[in-house]
């Protein structure tokens, strides 16, 4: 089996917004220093990553819609679409790869909507209130999944 290692990395709405949001929730990273992190995080466990955001859901679904084949697994922070798209879900679904959520924030303690995940049950695990230390807890988590498929 060839040695699996792509990891898409996929921010929802208003992630790209980040260094303009809430420090003490989100932290002081803007959303490239976050990218240029999780990045130096994968090539220490020797993975390769590719990343997707975008503002719009649909296009989302879509993409998501692209990923067979062409990734390994997917760690997602889908933002606030994580409490109520259905439709992000049901594309999360039918592309059946191994994903991770990733949330910078503890949600499960904010306000109540943030309590839900839409897409909690589809992913190997959920990763929250670790800022951006939760995306190298992510990449690893989707390393050992990939490993334990081989
Ligand atoms: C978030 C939490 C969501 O509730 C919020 O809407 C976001 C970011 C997080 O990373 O903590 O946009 O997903």
């Amino acid at each position: 089996m060839s040695h699996r290692n792509r990891i898409e990395v996929i921010h929802g709405v208003n992630l790209d917004q980040l260094g303009r949001r809430d420090p003490e929730l989100y932290g002081a990273l803007t959303f490239d220093e976050l990218q240029f992190r999780i990045e130096s995080y994968a090539n220490d466990l020797d993975l390769q990553v590719r990343f997707f955001q975008t503002n719009h859901e649909g296009a989302l679904v879509e993409h998501l819609h692209t990923l067979e084949g062409l990734t390994d697994a997917i760690v997602i922070n889908p933002g606030a679409w994580t409490h109520y798209s259905w439709a992000i879900r049901d594309a999360l679904e039918i592309c059946g790869l191994p994903a991770v959520e990733v949330h910078l924030s503890d949600v499960q303690a904010r306000e109540e909507f943030r309590r839900v995940s839409v897409i909690a049950d589809l992913c190997v695990a959920t990763i929250k209130g670790k800022g951006v230390e939760g995306y190298r807890d992510a990449l690893a988590r989707c390393k050992s999944e990939l490993e334990a498929a081989a």
